[in-house]
């Protein structure tokens, strides 16, 4: 198993950086190209695992894709005339690429095999089958129901109306995706906005597409044609190095050139409110997504509590978040995020038993976590889960931490930020500020 030690309990973070790509953007960009007809040209693209995974299955299916580092041009001759692959398509990791691609094969005129890692392979699934089911799929479950690997026979598709019984994106799309295919309208009705890319990105490609209040709606059997995209950093992977420089003293960072949907941004909503000195500048919009730079620096923090309409706004920033709230006064409630509980692994679980390794006072409930701080953090052996997130987590954890970190199982770390340590590397300077 890879192990990977950082002592960082000198350091500080300071300077300037760019992170790499969306992942979220990257997969639909490489989406949408091979379902448009023509070339699509990507810039920024995160060459993390989850999206080389993407452009494999495409390839696949006879698209041409060539990438070169963060560039990546796609060559389609559109849904309709994709081949039926050889064998069948693996979305490692990757629970974007395995639900979004669910709802594009619903309605292809192929027939595919779906599979994962054990880790996607334990994720639910029915959350996608269902309504794609609703909508006349044909979709079976191979080994146990609705868990990969999963057969899809593309059909003619029917339009749903269709109300989301939990506020998820891959779900959203994999129905929005779906109803490309059909001739007529296909609603998705959310309680709570989740993360609205999809819908930006079906515009730039020429669909039609209507937003309402908390309703999208789709008119399918248009034609799409491929077009650029600039893929902005990912403020997922941000996140990071902000909490880094919120709880580390002396800390003071610029991030450039992130993502800034405010469908994403609840990090900064949550290091503002608990006190953190965050400013947001040269904010600019770019193929329908805002982005623009961060400026982030050490102040005092207090606690605070987390939940409702802005937990899908930062559902993938709750590891880090609890991190920060390790470090600030008071008890910090995080509720409402019972999906945690099915990412990559169950982060409410993973979250709070590595982060008590280093002497954190967390508690999991049902739904989320309470944590009481601040509380130095020692050092120790954390395990990443096979989670990217937990893994960086751990990394960070180590700035505060008054021993090294070992992280068990960090090559996983390249699934979102294959260049996390190198970007750690720049931005930490010994410190003198510390003791
Ligand atoms: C994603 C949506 C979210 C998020 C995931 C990426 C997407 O998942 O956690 O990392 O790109 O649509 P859910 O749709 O399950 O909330």
């Amino acid at each position: 198993m890879d192990v990977v030690t950082l002592d960082l309990s000198n350091q500080r973070l300071t300077g300037e950086i760019s992170v790499p790509g969306d992942k979220s953007i990257s997969h639909r960009a490489v989406m949408l190209g091979a379902i448009a007809e023509g070339t699509t040209q990507i810039e920024g693209f995160l060459d993390g695992e989850d999206c080389l995974r993407t452009i494999e299955i495409f390839q696949q299916l006879g698209v041409e894709i060539v990438r070169e580092n963060q560039s990546v041009t796609v060559v389609s001759p559109g849904i309709a005339n994709w081949k039926t692959p050889k064998s069948a398509l693996y979305a490692g990791n990757s629970g974007t690429t395995a639900r979004l691609l669910t709802g594009i094969l619903a309605g292809s005129s192929i027939t595919t095999i779906l599979t994962g890692d054990d880790s996607l392979s334990k994720r639910p699934m029915n959350r996608v089958i269902e309504p794609l089911r609703a909508m006349g799929a044909s979709i079976s479950s191979a080994i146990t129901q609705n868990y990969l690997p999963l057969s899809i026979e593309g059909v003619q598709l029917n339009p749903i109306d269709y109300k989301m019984p939990v506020a998820s994106a891959q779900v959203k799309s994999a129905i929005l995706f779906a109803g490309l295919s059909i001739d007529g309208e296909t609603v998705v009705i959310e309680k709570v906005h989740s993360r609205d890319h999809t819908e930006r990105m079906l515009e730039q490609f020429g669909a039609t597409i209507e937003r309402r209040g908390n309703r999208v709606t789709v008119i399918g059997n248009k034609k799409l044609t491929g077009t650029n995209v600039h893929v902005p950093g990912d403020i997922s992977s941000a996140a990071f190095l902000m909490v880094g420089a919120a709880i580390t003293k002396g800390s003071s960072i610029t991030i450039k050139n992130i993502g800034l949907n405010a469908t994403r941004t609840g990090i900064l909503d949550v290091l503002f409110r608990m006190g953190a000195d965050v400013t947001v500048h040269n904010v600019e919009d770019l193929n329908g997504e805002p982005y623009g730079h961060v400026d982030i620096s050490n102040a005092p923090l207090t606690a605070i509590e987390i939940g409702g309409d802005i937990i899908p706004t930062l559902i993938d920033e709750l590891p880090i978040i609890a991190l920060l709230a390790t470090q600030a006064t008071g008890t910090t409630i995080i509720k409402d995020a019972s999906e945690l509980r099915v990412k990559e692994t169950d982060r409410i679980m993973a979250v709070t038993t590595e982060l008590k390794k280093l002497g954190a006072n967390i508690e999991a409930t049902s739904d989320g976590m309470i944590i009481n701080g601040p509380t130095p953090l020692l050092g120790g052996t954390l395990s990443s889960h096979g989670d990217h997130r937990l893994g960086m987590m751990a990394a960070i954890a180590s700035l505060i931490s008054s021993k090294k970190v070992e992280i068990e199982n960090a090559s996983c770390i390249a699934i979102s930020y294959p260049s996390f340590f190198d970007d750690l590397k720049k931005l930490a300077i010994s410190s003198d500020l510390k003791g």
